[in-house]
């Protein structure tokens, strides 16, 4: 039995991977204010806050065999690899795809350029701060995992969720679409990804790794979504321009298209995840995946607000503009 700290724990991913961690026989310790819920059974939590000085206090002392960082905010990440980084054997740092500073080549591997940390308040620039400082303090104890979008049931964003939920909700209704050609859909489920940390935390793995899933040509990704929502209406193309005039945001967040990106951001959704197969990454099968995502919102509702995605007044009322221009 191993000995782990998790820096967090409490929320979405931190949780999944605790529940893995114990369901493994290890020895799991979180540390979080406890805000944004309590730890999973079998694992105890250490609450502090780590933006407060003597925040790691009570754990400072303990040799750990493994220390798993779920923050990017750069004065969080450097207060717990001053105070913890010397006694830990293998530290694992969760980062993101978002580092990487040029999103127009498919398929681009772990070597490719990553943002100069100019502007921490930027995710991607704080990511790669937070990897060059953890770099800096552990040298060979360090994994990095950076992965791209994180999928699965109970997911707070609401992004990739968001088709086949709006699928399901408009039954042989239209629902509106962004153009697909030239576009991808890239993501992990969430259980996937936990267990390829826990897996890493027991071989030691160092390095760095896209854990990305298989990238799927946008219109396949729709295609699944509609065959596993049963959806039998007509999926209706507005294109990118005519979207934008009409206030419909790309990516994620209220009035959007959840996982449409700009054209020559093509490379965003098309990481290459040899290294994270290689490694053992597994990766469940895209309509399982809908499949369990959808029983999730129909158990949270289909027509609940959403982080991200339109409304099903807003798409209709898009779809009334848009046909008033054909
Ligand atoms: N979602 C995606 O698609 C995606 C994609 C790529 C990478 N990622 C990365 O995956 C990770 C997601 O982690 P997550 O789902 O567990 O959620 P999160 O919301 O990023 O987790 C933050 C964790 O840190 C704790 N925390 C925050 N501020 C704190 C403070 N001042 N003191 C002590 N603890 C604090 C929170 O607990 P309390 O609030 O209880 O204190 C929580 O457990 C992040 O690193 C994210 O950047 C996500």
């Amino acid at each position: 039995m191993g000995k782990i700290l998790v820096l967090g724990g409490t929320a979405w991913l931190g949780r999944e991977i605790t529940r893995q961690l114990v369901a493994a026989g290890q020895d799991v310790t979180c540390l979080a204010r406890g805000r944004s819920g309590g730890v999973v059974p079998g694992a105890k939590l250490v609450s502090a806050d780590r933006s407060l000085p003597r925040a790691y206090d009570a754990i400072r002392d303990v040799h750990w065999d493994e220390v798993i960082e779920l923050a990017y905010e750069p004065q969080l990440v450097a207060g717990a690899l001053d105070a913890l980084s010397e006694n830990a054997k293998h530290w694992i740092l969760l980062s993101s795809i978002s580092v990487y500073s040029y999103q127009g080549h498919p398929g681009d591997a772990e070597d490719a350029e990553v943002y100069e940390p100019v502007d921490l308040s930027h995710y991607g620039h704080a990511k790669v701060a937070a990897e060059c400082a953890s770099s800096r303090a552990l040298g060979e104890r360090l994994l990095i995992a950076r992965p791209g979008l994180i999928a699965g049931p109970a997911d707070g964003s609401d992004r990739f969720s968001y088709w086949v939920a709006a699928m399901a909700r408009a039954g042989n209704e239209p629902i509106i679409i962004p153009p697909t050609t030239g576009r991808q859909v890239q993501a992990i489920d969430v259980r996937d990804l936990s267990a390829w940390i826990t897996r890493a935390s027991s071989h030691r793995l160092t390095g760095t790794y896209n854990v990305v899933g298989t990238a799927y040509p946008f219109a396949h990704f729709l295609e699944a979504a509609a065959r596993v929502a049963e959806f039998a209406g007509e999926m209706i193309m507005a294109k990118d321009d005519w979207l934008l005039g009409h206030g419909v945001n790309y990516w994620s967040g209220p009035r959007s298209l959840p996982l449409w990106v700009p054209l020559e951001d093509y490379g965003f959704s098309d990481r290459n995840n040899d290294k994270y197969r290689q490694a053992g990454g597994q990766e469940r099968n895209l309509d399982q995946l809908l499949h369990e995502v959808l029983e999730d919102e129909k158990a949270r509702g289909l027509n609940r607000a959403r982080q991200s995605g339109l409304s099903r007044a807003e798409e209709l009322e898009l779809l009334e503009a848009l046909r008033e221009t054909r």
